[in-house]
């Protein structure tokens, strides 16, 4: 993505009064070079997303009101209206499920070599985005370049807004790393910085209600990319045999249900010295969720054969207020049996990862009695998260869609089958 040169008066001709959302004002974007190479950016946002998954997030933005996202690697890029685009991003911080981080870009620069991010930054005017009573924090990523190591780029762009606030107000603001005012975002990719600010300092993921943890939990943006994954219809039952800490029935009852899991979060835009302008178009977001909401929805079983991870689900659903929507028992995954109406079996099994041979193996028994079990229940679905190496051969059936993605170091992938009608007299494992 190289940045655009502006031939007569375009989009990047309009620089915001400073502030986002604010009122455009007519200017020339500046270059410290000589070149038109810094661009306020407005026409975008970037949803990050677990690298694999881009295209699912990319859908799941679109049923949010969000449509035409790119998918990148490990982000979608979400095209939105200038003068809507905070709006964008609050409902993208409000309903998204699988993306990590709502990004609302400012302004991107060309970085031919190291000594241009000192004047690129400088350049940017970004001083009018912080009040200088503000705390911040600076994180940076790097992709496809050989740039400085992304701490050394987090720093260096703290700096220059540190230097612009002192130039501008007098005094510096404060950098606090644990609960900032302002989370700015750097990102370096083949040789474009674009400098943009998170809505958000805790990563969207953590949607407040897991407090017990478990065995291994699954992140709660990948547990709502199986659900999507595994086409459930949210209208017929959806059951979990090996639910651990709840993670994948709690996601799927919230889907259903069309709550929005950022209704009640500390989000950081809360604070921005500009939210006065947005609280309106906040507040209508909330009640917009609240009327969508359904009142009743199809029952999710979650089970375990584990009393401490049927426990901790217990607590975790009363966390999230499902307890009239999600039902929780202790039970072998050997005991599962078709759901009535006919549903969607979604599972997590042990992967035996950093264990041993013998880890590893009885991983794989409870894949195999999970795809028997599943094969004996006609017209269900099943959708599977785990990795290659453990589940290959595992599985009776043919697979209707398999997805790899990276989980942090893992290579793992959702598998997804239909269960047709009675057993296969020869089954093909995947
Ligand atoms: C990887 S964990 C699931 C994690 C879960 N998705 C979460 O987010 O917390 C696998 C779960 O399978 C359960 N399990 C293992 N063997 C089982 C069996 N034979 N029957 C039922 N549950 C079993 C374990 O107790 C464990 O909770």
């Amino acid at each position: 993505m190289s940045p655009r040169k502006p031939s007569g008066p375009t989009r990047e001709d309009h620089v915001g009064d400073g502030r986002p959302g604010g009122r455009d004002v007519r200017t020339r974007p500046r270059s410290p070079t000589g070149r038109d190479d810094i661009h306020p950016v407005d026409d975008h946002l970037i949803l990050t997303a677990v690298r694999g998954l881009e295209a699912i997030t990319a859908e799941e933005a679109a049923e949010h009101g969000l449509p035409g996202a790119t998918p990148l690697q490990g982000a979608v890029r979400v095209p939105v209206d200038p003068d809507q685009r905070v709006r964008a991003a609050m409902r993208a911080c409000l309903w998204m499920r699988t993306a990590e981080q709502v990004i609302l870009p400012l302004a991107r620069a060309r970085i031919r070599r190291p000594g241009d991010l000192a004047p690129a930054l400088a350049a940017m005017s970004l001083a009018p985005h912080f009040g200088p009573d503000h705390t911040l924090a600076v994180e940076a990523s790097i992709r496809r370049d050989n740039g400085p190591p992304p701490h050394l780029l987090a720093l260096r762009v703290k700096d220059a807004i540190v230097d612009q606030l002192r130039d501008a107000h007098g005094r510096r603001p404060f950098v606090d790393t644990e609960q900032p005012d302002i989370a700015v975002h750097a990102d370096l990719d083949d040789q474009v910085l674009t400098i943009g600010l998170r809505l958000h300092h805790e990563p969207l993921h953590r949607r407040g209600y897991r407090q017990h943890g478990g065995p291994a939990p699954v992140r709660e943006t990948i547990a709502a990319a199986l659900i999507r994954f595994s086409g459930w219809d949210r209208r017929s039952p959806l059951c979990d045999p090996l639910c651990g800490s709840g993670t994948l029935p709690i996601e799927a009852a919230g889907i259903a249900a069309r709550i929005a899991p950022g209704e009640d979060r500390p989000w950081g835009f809360l604070r921005w010295p500009t939210f006065p302008e947005h609280q309106a178009d906040w507040d209508a977001l909330l009640k917009e969720a609240r009327d969508l909401r359904k009142p009743s929805g199809p029952p999710i079983f979650a089970r375990d054969a584990d009393p401490r991870a049927v426990a901790a689900t217990r607590r975790h659903v009363v966390a999230a207020g499902l307890q009239d929507r999600v039902f929780v028992s202790q039970a072998d995954v050997s005991a599962l049996a078709p759901l009535d109406p006919a549903g969607t079996f979604v599972a997590n099994p042990p992967w035996g990862e950093r264990l041993g041979e013998g880890e590893l193996e009885q991983a794989r028994e409870v894949h195999r009695t999970l795809g028997h079990a599943a094969r004996d229940c006609p017209e269900h679905r099943l959708a599977v998260l785990s990795m290659k190496k453990v589940i290959a051969g595992t599985i009776p059936m043919r697979p209707d869609a398999v997805l790899p993605f990276r989980n942090g170091p893992l290579a793992c992938q959702f598998s997804r089958y239909l269960v047709q009608g009675p057993p296969a007299a020869d089954p093909s494992p995947d």
